[in-house]
């Protein structure tokens, strides 16, 4: 399978990951119910069957759960996998070491000494300044717990400033993840696509399936409806619905074309914008093997264009 670096320097790493938000969250997600560790063992285990060993967890994930689950199934298997983390910087912590001490707990949870991404989850950090966060990250660099330092849910000013103050140290920025999809498109309008191409950051999609709109299973006709949170997501409702229809009826007219999914196609136009790798949410073995098939073709030019015409309005 061919293989993405992480910025200018970083990991190697397939050009589609899996989410595991859900793995193990009730928050949000409906974990216990509809699917359990047995569903997700196997999910994991089809990843690594389809080649994709890229995935994105984060501490907070299952309040630690996800991250467990990936330290358990990555003790079955001696395929290489890479590991992408995330540090909550939470009001009490306040100091470099707080950073130091999230990852050692990190990295018990998931039974590793090192892995390849860790990432700030959100730029708000309270009494923590960027300047602290960044020089601690750049430390972990250094002792080689972590192989490249990513943000999440940075501006593109943000972006540049982390940018600089990693820069300072030799370690380059290597992700930014962000939310994009087709109908959820501000990081192209507010100047983050430009400036992640620009600075040599790669953008990490999160939600590129919108929670599942994408998937074209939720329908007005349907009667497949969301669990948990998304429950009370207008854009799942009647309305919501509606207004998606245009984008979710060309994803299915361009499938018919390829003998693709929805999710394939809606996947496949965001790896084609090119410096992107989606981040696609899965609980079962099914989901995994579906958004691999986004993997190995291309929608031409002029699909590619239509599809960029039709979520305009998500601009
Ligand atoms: N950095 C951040 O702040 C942040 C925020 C959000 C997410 N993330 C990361 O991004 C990942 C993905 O985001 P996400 O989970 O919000 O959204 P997503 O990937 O757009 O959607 C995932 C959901 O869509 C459905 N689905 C996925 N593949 C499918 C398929 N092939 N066929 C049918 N349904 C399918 C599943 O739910 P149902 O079957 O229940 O519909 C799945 O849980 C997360 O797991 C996490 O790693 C990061």
């Amino acid at each position: 399978m061919e293989t993405i670096t992480l910025g200018q320097n970083g990991p190697s790493v397939t050009p589609l990951c899996i989410g595991t938000w859900a793995w193990g969250d009730k928050l949000f997600w409906n974990y216990g119910d509809d699917y359990g560790q047995e569903q997700l063992q196997e999910a994991f285990t089809a990843a690594l069957e389809a080649g994709v060993t890229f995935f994105d967890t984060a501490e907070i994930y299952g309040m630690g759960k996800s991250e467990k689950f990936l330290g358990q199934f990555l003790q079955k298997t001696q395929q290489p996998v890479q590991i992408a983390t995330k540090f909550g910087p939470l009001p009490w912590r306040i100091t470099g070491q707080s950073v130091s001490d999230a990852l050692t707990e990190s990295l018990k949870r998931l039974q590793l000494e090192r892995i390849a991404l860790y990432q700030v989850h959100w730029p708000f950090a309270f009494l923590l300044s960027q300047e602290t966060l960044m020089n601690a990250l750049a430390d972990e660099v250094k002792r080689g717990r972590i192989a490249a330092v990513g943000v999440s849910n940075y501006s593109a000013e943000q972006m540049r400033d982390v940018h600089q103050i990693l820069a300072a140290r030799g370690v380059p920025l290597a992700v930014n993840q962000v939310r994009y999809s087709l109908i959820t498109r501000q990081i192209e309008s507010k100047g983050i696509m430009a400036t992640a191409r620009e600075l040599g950051v790669t953008i990490l999609a999160y939600s590129p399936l919108a929670q599942g709109l994408l998937t074209g299973k939720y329908t007005i006709d349907s009667a497949e409806t969301p669990s948990g949170a998304r429950k009370i997501d207008p854009r799942f409702t009647k309305e919501g619905l509606q207004k998606i229809a245009p984008v979710t009826s060309l994803l299915r007219s361009l499938g018919e074309k390829y003998d693709r999914t929805p999710a394939q196609v809606a996947l496949n136009w965001l790896i084609a914008q090119g410096n992107v790798i989606p981040i696609a949410g899965v609980k079962t073995a099914q989901h995994v093997r579906q958004n691999a098939g986004a993997l190995g073709w291309r929608l031409s030019e002029d699909e590619i264009k239509r599809l960029e015409e039709v979520s305009r309005p998500w601009l």
